[in-house]
């Protein structure tokens, strides 16, 4: 069985999307893998409820119980390498994770660690991409699903969504307006390299 760790910090829109799909499309008998587990760094992260109602382990890891990045990443390695498989090293996916892992994180999950964004990247990568994209003007905005590499917001492009920005948006509801687009294409994203791996 592959199994796949979520990492969220907040909401867990997308995580939600993630395991919805990961039900609705059988990605257990397709593709042998299913959602282990989601980690938060937040005790009180609301996409923890919804993720223990729906039978999966929930895990808490507070980033300010350690004395450095470095410290509080070792532990998360730790945690996240308990779904290891034999052969089938787990996917990570970061969704809404607002943390910045250091390079030897990144390094260890190379190829394995995903990422959505809600910019199209290479534009506007780092936080308050709505309103930042409202100020500059653009007459799209959206987001990205990428591979996760040292560098922040960057890396390799898995999938985009393009909505329009409209006349009188602000940065909440343009941003209303992506993530009911980032909750199409991360499932997807996640589902098409899992077909590719199976
Ligand atoms: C999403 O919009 C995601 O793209 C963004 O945080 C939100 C999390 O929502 N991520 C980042 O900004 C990462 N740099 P969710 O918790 O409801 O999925």
């Amino acid at each position: 069985m592959k199994n796949i760790v979520i990492l969220i910090s907040g909401g867990g829109s997308n995580m939600a999307a993630i395991v919805k799909a990961a039900k609705r499309e059988r990605w257990e008998d397709h593709y042998g893998a299913r959602v282990a587990a989601v980690i938060s760094n937040k005790a009180q992260a609301k996409g923890l409820q919804f993720a223990s109602e729906e039978g999966i382990v929930t895990e808490v890891l507070d980033h300010k119980a350690f004395p450095s990045r470095e410290a509080f990443d070792a532990a998360l390695s730790q945690l996240i390498d308990r779904y290891d498989s034999p052969g089938q090293p787990v996917l990570v996916l970061l969704a809404g994770f607002m943390r910045i892992l250091t390079p030897g994180f990144v390094k260890r999950y190379a190829g394995r660690l995903f990422n959505i964004h809600p910019s199209l990247l290479p534009a506007f990568s780092g936080l308050h991409t709505h309103q930042r994209a409202i100020d500059a003007g653009c007459q799209v905005a959206g987001a990205t699903v990428h591979l996760v590499t040292a560098e922040l917001d960057h890396g390799p492009i898995l999938a985009q969504a393009v909505v329009p920005v409209l006349p009188g948006d602000t940065a909440d509801t343009l941003s209303a307006r992506v993530l009911t687009q980032e909750h199409l294409i991360y499932p997807r994203a996640v589902a098409q390299w899992l077909r590719k791996m199976a």
